[in-house]
């Protein structure tokens, strides 16, 4: 592995973006890419997100909130406006990266802005999926219903932790109306005030030292050229907007997304990253064209190890889709693609690539917006020669199989991006520079 990647974050401003349905690997590739920058910024989402980072030394450690670059001593960690966070959660991760000897003390700060998620948030998530038609699959964290109450203005923030009396008011006004709406809705109990009042004020105590003014911090590290790292979670077809409304989550993941998250202007970004698998993935419920059959799923789920970090549900696995990380790659600006996880289609006779889709007999290349269209469409497919299992892993670039070269050019070709890493392996190591 080159110590310098030609994929550099060095003197600039990355916003890393996942190019499909969120998992693609893009913790390896925020923990890779953090030895060059001075800050790292997770801008959306929540502990629905679950970043995987494999080194010698820690072995495999799953981030849920605190970004990825953590790991890596003297870089400064931030969790952005645009994060709901689960207090609860958090303590969690700062407990276990304290005893694993990472000290995050002076390192690590929380946007005085980020919305909390709240006991009543993972319920009413939980209870909405099994009142819901058409089931969504979330995580169950709480993570729409905190977004919505962002929305709605009726949201608690960092800041009102720190604050006794407004998180007493706020809390006793959420809860007076949501507890009528969990008894007559949802025949649940409700919330007791004192007790969630007495656990949100100690977290405010615990967390006191890192809430502060992330935006301010971004933008001063900015003007003394430094570089950061935006560490985007789920995946743009994921996106609130973009994604497959209503099967998404509730946070912008599109590049767009680092800027509204973090108070950072889209004038001082340089570079967007997409990280892509080399086939396709999805957990919970929506259309997903190229998916496999169910036997050959349950092959390359077992190959691929495509178990969720978060929730450990099994994935949902495809064929990679052209078609939309062609469409990631417009939507959010995407310069440069890492691809991930060649390695599990090694061994493979054949491989079929998604280059367009049919739909009553029309054949079309671009992202269909019509739900009911994306999920009656017939994937049009070329098919590519496979490769061996190789004796030894592939470690440059002219190691790889002609044929895997072969559809990593099409891929590029069919997206419009060019690839400037292949990931072959979780460890660090196993990355090989285009
Ligand atoms: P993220 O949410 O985008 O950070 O991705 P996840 O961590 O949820 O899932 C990616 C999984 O693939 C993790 O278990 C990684 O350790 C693993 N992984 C990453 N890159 C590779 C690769 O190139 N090959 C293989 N076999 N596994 C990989
Ligand atoms: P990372 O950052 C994959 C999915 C859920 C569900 C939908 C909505 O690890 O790539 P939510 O709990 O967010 O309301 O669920 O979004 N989802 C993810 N899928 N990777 C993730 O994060 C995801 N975060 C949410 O499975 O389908
Ligand atoms: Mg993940």
């Amino acid at each position: 592995m080159a110590k310098r990647y030609p994929l550099n974050a060095k003197n600039m401003n990355t916003i890393i973006v996942g190019a499909q349905w969120g998992d693609e690997g893009k913790g390896k590739i925020i923990d890779i890419l953090s030895k060059e920058v001075d800050l790292i910024v997770r801008f959306q989402g929540g502990n629905n997100a679950g970043h995987t980072v494999v080194t010698q030394e820690f072995k495999e450690y799953i981030f849920h909130l605190i970004p990825s670059g953590i790991l890596h001593k003297g870089k400064i960690c931030c969790i952005g406006n645009g994060v709901v966070v689960d207090p609860k959660v958090l303590l969690q991760e700062i407990n276990d990266l304290k005893r694993v000897g990472i000290n995050i003390s002076n390192r690590f700060k929380i946007s005085s802005l980020a919305h909390v998620i709240l006991p009543y948030h993972r319920i009413l998530d939980q209870l909405r999926e099994t009142k819901r038609k058409h089931k969504i699959g979330t995580t169950g964290r709480g993570i729409g219903p905190c977004y919505a109450d962002k929305i709605i203005r009726c949201g608690i923030r960092m800041i009102d932790l720190l604050n006794p009396r407004v998180l007493r008011e706020k809390l006793l006004d959420n809860l007076k109306e949501k507890n009528e709406i969990f008894k007559k809705v949802y025949q649940h109990s409700g919330f007791d005030f004192s007790s969630i009042y007495k656990e949100y004020l100690n977290y405010g105590k615990i967390f006191s030292h890192y809430i502060c003014n992330t935006s301010l911090l971004l933008n001063k590290a900015i003007e003394l050229k430094k570089d950061i790292l935006f560490e985007g979670a789920q995946g743009t077809f994921l996106d609130i907007d973009f994604g497959t409304y209503p099967f998404v989550t509730s946070s912008s993941t599109t590049a767009g997304g680092a800027c509204i998250g973090t108070g950072v202007s889209p004038v001082k970004i340089n570079k967007v990253v997409g990280v892509a698998k080399a086939y396709t993935t999805r957990v919970g419920e929506g259309p997903f064209p190229t998916e496999f059959c169910a036997e050959f799923a349950k092959v390359m789920r077992e190959k691929g190890n495509e178990f969720g970090a978060t929730t450990g549900r099994p994935r949902r696995c495809g064929w990679l889709d052209c078609v939309m990380v062609k469409e990631a790659v417009m939507l959010n600006g995407i310069s440069e693609l890492v691809i991930m996880k060649l390695d599990v289609l090694d061994g493979l006779k054949s491989i079929k690539i998604c280059v367009a889709y049919k739909y009553k007999g029309k054949k079309f290349k671009e992202f269909p917006q019509d739900l009911e269209v994306l999920q009656n469409v017939e994937p049009v497919y070329k098919e590519m020669a496979g490769w061996p299992i190789y004796a030894s892993k592939p470690r440059v670039y002219q190691d790889l199989h002609p044929n895997a070269r072969a559809y990593l050019n099409r891929m590029q070709d069919l997206a419009g991006a060019k690839i400037s890493m292949v990931s072959v392996g979780s460890a660090r190591q196993d990355t090989i520079v285009v």
